[in-house]
């Protein structure tokens, strides 16, 4: 029996890139798709913008959880989640990435006897202070099919055991978006929009805890980034996080940089596109720089995403913003890193877990152990 119901779950941001490919894949060989959306990112600019350039149908269900501890929000889902499920029984759930919304719905999926999918499988910082990693971890011990990015989330997987017919390896499904969607980002003319010429500007974004909710390390970070200012403009699309935490520091920007509101998908990758380089602390970025060929640099100790840098155009920096300034002026002397592509970085990451889907899980598991 071909399994049927699919129930692909959102919930935060970087979720919908992911999964926007993934539920236009398998409705396509017409399996029958749930799209529930967790409500974790609330803001039109977080949230239903992307819907809008990803050209992703509106959710069957929206959970409106909201903001909140983590506790709390991962509790609300999961409560709210239980009912969808015990509602609609889906054969499979999707889950996408490292966010509290994908630990809450794998655990309750996994609960009630549920397959469990997880998009972006295999992923590890090493560094359990991160709450995605813990959302890693445990949204990879629910899940039944890990579909990983890399081999190195294979051979993450296989060293802590996992049994070889649960890991895919597919690609990246966020590379089919941004491959699917360049052409009409590069048409927003982001740069043009915010006064800044194409090739001739940085972009910045942070919003890990541990860079911004500190001010002992957000103050020297934004002290770095100005300085970066001086070198080339900077556009630094703010997160909501981020704009509270500097708003206790009293720091206001100077001319060099930019300051903006969040940015939808078409708008935000317009604007990568066409940068020089690009100051971050987001997983997701890292990627979209490499398959860009941008040089990327990363303030962080570690990094979950391994072949942005073994293969890509990613540096990773570590936290001590005084060296973002000499990088960038290496970079800008003609020193960047470009990388190159990895494989299965090809827009058919979601075609080939569609593909998976075609079959139950049960056959999936009894194929492989022949
Ligand atoms: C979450 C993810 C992180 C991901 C990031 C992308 C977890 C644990 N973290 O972090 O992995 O990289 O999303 O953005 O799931 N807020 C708004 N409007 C919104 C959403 C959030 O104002 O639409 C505010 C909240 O009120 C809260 C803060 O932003 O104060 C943090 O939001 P939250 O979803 O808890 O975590 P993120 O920092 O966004």
């Amino acid at each position: 029996m071909i399994m049927r119901r699919i129930c692909c779950v959102v919930g935060a941001r970087p979720n919908f890139m992911k999964v926007a490919p993934v539920v236009q894949a398998l409705q396509a060989r017409g399996l029958q798709t749930r799209l529930v959306h967790t409500g974790q990112h609330y803001d039109p600019q977080m949230s239903a913008i992307f819907f809008h350039d990803l050209g992703m149908p509106e959710p069957d269900a929206f959970l409106g959880v909201g903001s909140g501890s983590h506790a709390v929000q991962t509790a609300k889902i999961m409560t709210l989640f239980e009912q969808d499920c015990l509602d609609f029984a889906p054969d499979l759930v999707l889950v996408a990435g490292d966010v509290n919304s994908t630990i809450a719905c794998a655990l309750v999926a996994s609960k009630l006897g549920i397959s469990v999918g997880h998009i972006e499988a295999g992923l590890r910082s090493g560094d359990w202070s991160m709450p995605e990693e813990v959302n890693r971890v445990l949204t990879d011990a629910c899940a039944d099919l890990l579909l990983t990015p890399s081999p190195d989330a294979d051979a993450n997987l296989q060293a802590e055991g996992v049994a070889a017919w649960r890991i895919h390896w597919v690609g990246n499904c966020m590379i089919d978006s941004l491959l699917k969607h360049l052409d009409r980002a590069r048409a927003e003319n982001t740069p043009a929009q915010l006064g800044v010429t194409p090739g001739q500007y940085a972009v910045a974004t942070l919003h890990r805890p541990s860079n911004v909710d500190d001010p002992q390390q957000l103050g020297p970070v934004l002290d770095a980034l100005e300085a970066t200012s001086r070198q080339i403009p900077v556009v630094f699309p703010v997160h909501p996080r981020t704009r509270a935490a500097i708003a206790q520091t009293g720091w206001t920007p100077t001319t060099g940089l930019h300051l903006v509101e969040p940015m939808g998908y078409l708008a935000f990758l317009g604007l990568l596109a066409d940068s020089r380089l690009v100051m971050t602390d987001s997983g997701g970025i890292q990627e979209e720089t490499t398959a860009l060929a941008i040089p990327c640099l990363t303030l962080r100790a570690n990094t979950e995403r391994p072949i942005t840098v073994s293969q890509g155009s990613n540096v990773l920096l570590g936290t001590d913003a005084r060296r973002l300034a000499p990088a960038v002026a290496g970079i800008l002397a003609g020193r960047g890193k470009i990388g190159t592509i990895p494989e299965k970085w090809d827009g058919h990451a979601a075609d080939r877990i569609a593909d998976l889907l075609m079959q139950p899980v049960r056959t999936l598991r009894e194929t492989t152990l022949g």
